[in-house]
């Protein structure tokens, strides 16, 4: 009689950490700057890192080649807006070649203001897809949301990511009642309309921001998704993009509907990533500070991959249950939004 062959094992990885949650998901913020000032993410005047304190393109890239050693199959790119970054298409050239030693899904999160002109060479350089922050439709209201940006600019930047061939483009919208909680169903339109995914995310309380009271414009996604189903026919899918998002299907379109809700519906059991902040902290939870100093790690030992891998590895000891977000609390954690890019 014959044994029949064991069912293969997940590679081993030795990012594990405590919970017997498996890390394979890095996102690193590689600017802390943005062209825009969105209101839930920065204050009006915000100061940025002065250049030495932030990491090196030389940096990320070798930090790029030692997760994916050490078994990260997606690398998302973030920021502050990643693509206002000087020379940021080189790195996505030295992390798309990671694509052959097992980097399974490079990936990219922008305001979208700057891919008219830089969609076709991300796509030649390996970004399988774009997630694009969009929270209204309407000029004005654009205008006061991002305090600098221009939607026309956004909405040119996702025309010609499509023209140059991204397959899966995701809208990202954060909503905020008294602001936009109003076009939940007019964005979802132009989801559908366009053939694109969209995402719609509860904010969170990072950083001291000016223009509005978080516990007052508390939307929840149970809210948003109520107002779609007045409209839309929801089919929910057990589909995953990797990401925190729950999703919905649209029957008889091509679009996705997430709900991405840290207040309302905790995903912290199921997380499988970690983040590098633009000056190389190591952080191991978007909600907590629990860090290790990365960049001390690279300046201090320059080359020296297995140091950084035993760095890495060690972290995966403190990387905390969860977040602690309350609402109606202060801010939560005093770092704003584009230290960490999401
Ligand atoms: P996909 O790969 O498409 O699933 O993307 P993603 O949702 O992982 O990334 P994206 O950069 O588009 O982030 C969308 C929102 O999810 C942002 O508001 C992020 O802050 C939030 N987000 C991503 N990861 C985490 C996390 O681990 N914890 C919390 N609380 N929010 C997260
Ligand atoms: N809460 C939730 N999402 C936020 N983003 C920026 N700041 C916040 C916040 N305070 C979103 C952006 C972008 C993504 C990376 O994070 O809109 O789509
Ligand atoms: Fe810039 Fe993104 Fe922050 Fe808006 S949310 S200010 S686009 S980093």
């Amino acid at each position: 009689m014959q044994v029949p062959p064991r069912e293969s094992k997940p590679a081993a990885t030795p990012l594990i950490d405590r919970f017997g949650r498996r890390v394979h998901y890095v996102r690193f913020s590689v600017t802390d700057r943005c062209d825009f000032r969105c209101v839930y993410c920065m204050s009006e005047r915000m100061t940025f890192l002065p250049r030495a304190r932030v990491l090196t393109l030389e940096e990320l890239a070798m930090l790029g080649r030692t997760f994916v050693e050490l078994g990260a199959s997606k690398i998302r790119v973030t920021g502050g807006e990643p693509l206002v970054r000087r020379n940021i298409l080189w790195l996505f050239q030295e992390l798309g070649q990671l694509r052959e030693r097992g980097l399974a899904e490079l990936v990219l999160t922008t305001n979208g203001s700057q891919l008219e002109r830089m969609a076709a060479d991300l796509k030649a350089a390996g970004v399988a897809r774009i997630n694009i922050s969009l929270d209204t439709l309407d000029p004005a209201r654009f205008r006061r949301m991002t305090r600098a940006g221009e939607l026309d600019a956004v909405l040119r930047g996702i025309r010609a990511a499509r023209a140059a061939g991204f397959q899966r483009l995701k809208l990202n919208a954060v909503i905020l009642k008294g602001r936009n909680h109003d076009e939940v169903t007019s964005l979802a339109r132009f989801a559908i309309e366009n053939g694109l995914d969209i995402s719609y995310i509860e904010e969170m309380p990072f950083g001291a921001i000016n223009d509005h009271d978080r516990t007052e414009a508390y939307y929840s996604s149970d809210a948003i998704r109520a107002d779609l189903e007045g409209v839309f026919v929801l089919a929910p899918t057990t589909e995953s993009t990797g990401g925190p998002a729950r999703y919905y299907r649209v029957p008889g379109t091509d679009s996705r509907i997430g709900f991405i809700s840290p207040h309302s519906h905790n995903f912290c059991d199921a997380c499988n990533r970690v983040r590098v902040s633009a000056e190389g902290r190591l952080l191991l939870c978007l909600g907590q500070e629990h860090s290790v100093d990365l960049r001390h790690v690279l300046r201090a030992h320059p080359g020296d991959r297995e140091r950084l891998k035993q760095a890495i590895v060690a972290a995966m000891a403190i990387k905390p249950r969860g977040h602690d977000f309350l609402l109606g609390g202060q801010t939560a954690i005093p770092r704003h939004m584009n230290h960490t890019g999401g």
